[in-house]
């Protein structure tokens, strides 16, 4: 039992393996928060002090407390509590209070799908255990069921709750988080990943003693600018040592996690939809259901909080057909040929791919409708006859013929003013009566708020995958939305709405295509959230494939996400974003560290760079189980460091692949060893090979796994910026 309840104290205690989750029923009314933290045993419970709170008493009967002094588990609107309400909602005489108590509580032994958005799972019963908590507003009669399901192998806990209109009215929600955490101290660092297009995931941490802050997204996708990850951290927390708490949501719209102090220093996080613009109208007896949160606690350090989110999402996130699989190796034509290329050209690049090593060929943007640039033809999702003269399935098959697999890119949820569909059908498009429409690339987005517009995109892009041996979908979504409308709903609904017409379109393609891998893009790393994930098991990380930048991006990105989410491409000198030229070992290590594609064109490379690239491909190969399946930890972070390292570590820390980076050089630069610190102190390692390029470490046979954890290794000295190596190390 990892849910345990003790009746007399009306306290419940959710253990994982290593952290222990409890709270209890206040005066038979509230669930106070008591615990979240290294694995214990809560024997005692709440006690308010004597606040001199100049809040209000919601009880009668004990005037000891106020709701604005209690760390609860949930907060209602108007009626003592003044910080962040987990819910609001409007009742047709304009009154928007509310006081949500304890009516009662059901444990089952496993984790129950959410009805309307992704959400995590279980394969076995007994894998995960829920509590569902009932609250009931005794005035409206409306209820609220909390989800609390615990993974305990994971050490994650997850939270997500459900709104009953048992009103005999009709509601309008206008808030309601998918969980709350009120902790006992405010004493916490705040890291998040925050940026911009090609420069998403930029690692941020600052103190958050005694100040609010928000999270958010008001985008209409979880976007670029802010990542829903979040984690909440000692001050004194390293990568390898200290508290941390982890948060993220399962969800790819506008979302906000509010971060607020109280005068008491209690810290309260409410995270979920983003209420800003929001509300949604509730019949009688229609419920509502928030999007999970997922949360994990580690006491050693960030990465550990990274393994717990790394195999958690492996194991309950993302399609169990392919968590596990190897990745393909893939050549995309994006940056060989942007839009200008044609039959001949993808040929000659099929042949190089399938010289080189590659699995998988896929087709980026342009070879649709009449699309020559950015500025016409989404939506016309057929081939332009005169760059593909012979049809989708004659290049297709062409590719499967050289032993490689065909991929496309496509952008369903867009429509360009210049196209087919567009002329057909205007109203598909999200806009607002008597408003221009504002463009972002010039295009559109097209309201999948709308079924019809769902019916539509699922017929064409049906058509398109049974067209032609197609096992690779790119997925992209290159702008923000904007003039949210609908005349069929409630306008607060409307973006919400689109996330469910697009998680049902998705889901309906990946149900009737079970064997197509889909990666999910947004003008690169846009929508690196868990709702994609769920349904496309990787992500194009970012459109910047600058190594320099990478290993920032990636080294954030594996925070939250683990490296077989993350595409990483081998792009060409000068690199097309930043213009910087680095040696090909360099390029070569950095897109390694993920799902190792190419992003070049190989017809264009001496014979010597061919055979370099595909002697890498080889390398890659024969790492990729290890790279994609094995764990992954950051050792020096490229934030605070001119030298950043990370390894991979088998599963029984017999196998280690380690990374270390020196973006630039510094003059007479003091020396540094990195250390390995999750070696097995007790094996001996033999170094199986090193990098081949003139970074190569010094030769050694052997090293002990306590020296490389606590003594460590020098990276070479060498001149000139770019310079990368890696050890790979084995215990026989
Ligand atoms: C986005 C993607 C790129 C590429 C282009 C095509 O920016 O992130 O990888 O597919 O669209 O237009």
């Amino acid at each position: 039992m990892n849910i345990s309840y003790n009746a007399p104290k009306k306290r419940f205690t959710l253990n994982t393996a290593h952290t222990t989750y409890a709270f209890e029923i206040w005066d038979n009314l509230y669930p106070v928060h008591l615990y979240y933290g290294p694995k214990a045993v809560i024997t005692h419970g709440f006690k308010p002090e004597d606040f001199n709170s100049f809040s209000p008493n919601p009880n009668f009967n004990n005037k000891s407390y106020s709701l604005d002094t209690l760390p609860l588990e949930f907060s209602s609107f108007g009626n003592s509590d003044y910080r962040t309400p987990s819910v609001q909602i409007e009742f047709e005489n304009g009154s928007k209070i509310t006081d949500f108590i304890y009516e009662g509580f059901e444990i089952v032994p496993f984790k129950a799908p959410l009805k309307t958005l992704p959400a995590s799972f279980s394969h076995e019963k007994d894998e995960a255990e829920t509590l569902i908590l009932t609250l009931k507003d005794l005035i409206s009669g409306c209820k609220i069921e909390l989800y609390y399901s615990v993974f305990p192998h994971t050490d994650v806990i997850t939270k997500s709750t459900k709104i009953l209109n048992s009103s005999q009215e009709t509601l309008k929600v206008l808030a309601l988080a998918s969980g709350q955490i009120d902790f006992h101290h405010s004493n916490f660092d705040l890291i998040h990943l925050c940026g911009a297009w090609a420069r998403e995931r930029d690692l941020v941490r600052t103190s958050v003693h005694k100040t609010a802050h928000a999270i958010e997204s008001k985008r209409g996708a979880s976007g670029h600018h802010q990542n829903p990850f979040m984690a909440l951290v000692d001050p004194n927390t390293t990568e390898f040592h200290g508290d941390c708490y982890g948060f993220n949501l399962i969800y790819s719209g506008s979302f906000k996690h509010q971060l607020e102090v109280s005068p008491y220093d209690q810290f309260r996080v409410v995270s979920g939809l983003n209420p800003f613009n929001f509300s949604w109208v509730l019949l009688p007896d229609e419920s509502f259901e928030s999007p999970e949160m997922i949360l994990t606690y580690s006491a050693n350090g960030l990465n550990q909080m990274s393994q717990n989110f790394h195999h958690f999402i492996k194991q309950h996130v993302l399609s169990p057909s392919f968590a596990y699989l190897e990745r393909p190796v893939l050549i995309n034509n994006w940056e060989a040929t942007y839009f200008d290329f044609d039959e001949d050209k993808l040929k000659a690049l099929i042949c190089s791919a399938e010289e080189m090593g590659a699995e998988l060929f896929v087709l980026d943007d342009g070879w649709f409708g009449n699309r020559n640039d950015d500025t016409s033809s989404l939506g016309d999702w057929f081939e332009n006859p005169k760059k593909l003269p012979n049809g989708i399935k004659a290049i297709a098959q062409f590719a499967v013929n050289h032993h490689v697999n065909f991929g496309l890119w496509v952008e369903p949820e867009m429509v360009s003013k210049n196209s087919h569909l567009y002329r057909a059908h205007p109203e598909y498009c999200l806009q607002t009566p008597s408003r221009p429409q504002t463009e972002g690339r010039n295009q559109l987005i097209l309201d999948l708020s709308n079924s019809e517009v769902c019916d539509m995109l699922f017929d064409n892009l049906a058509t398109l995958l049974k067209k032609a041996p197609i096992s690779y979908v790119k997925w992209d979504m290159n702008r923000n939305m904007t003039e949210v409308y609908s005349e069929r709903f409630n306008q607060g609904e409307v973006e919400h709405r689109y996330y469910l017409g697009l998680y049902a379109l998705i889901k309906r393609l990946t149900t009737a295509f079970p064997s197509v891998l889909f990666e999910g893009c947004s003008g690169g790393g846009g929508r690196f959230d868990l709702g994609i994930l769920h349904f496309m098991p990787q992500n194009w990380t970012s459109d910047n494939t600058d190594a320099v930048a990478r290993l920032k991006i990636q080294y954030a990105t594996s925070l939250a996400y683990p490296i077989i989410t993350m595409g990483a491409h081998i792009s060409a000198v000068p690199n097309h974003q930043t213009g910087r030229v680095t040696p090909f070992s360099f390029r070569a290590h950095v897109a390694m560290s993920g799902n190792l594609g190419v992003e070049l064109d190989p017809t264009a490379l001496t014979e010597n760079d061919l055979t370099a690239l595909s002697e890498f491909i080889k390398l890659y190969k024969s790492h990729r189980q290890l790279i994609q399946n094995g764990s992954f930890y950051r050792i020096s972070s490229p934030f605070e460091n001119t030298l950043t390292a990370w390894c991979f570590l088998s599963s029984d820390a017999r196998e280690i692949l380690l990374f270390a980076f020196r973006p630039f050089k510094i003059a007479n630069m003091p020396l540094k060893k990195i250390k390995c610190p999750y070696a097995d102190e007790n094996l001996n390692y033999g170094l199986v090979s090193t990098s081949f390029e003139d970074t190569k470490p010094e030769a050694f046979s052997d090293i002990h796994g306590s020296q490389l954890k606590y003594d460590g290794l020098y990276m070479p000295h060498a001149q000139g910026d770019f310079k990368s190596c890696y050890w790979y190390l084995k215990s026989f």
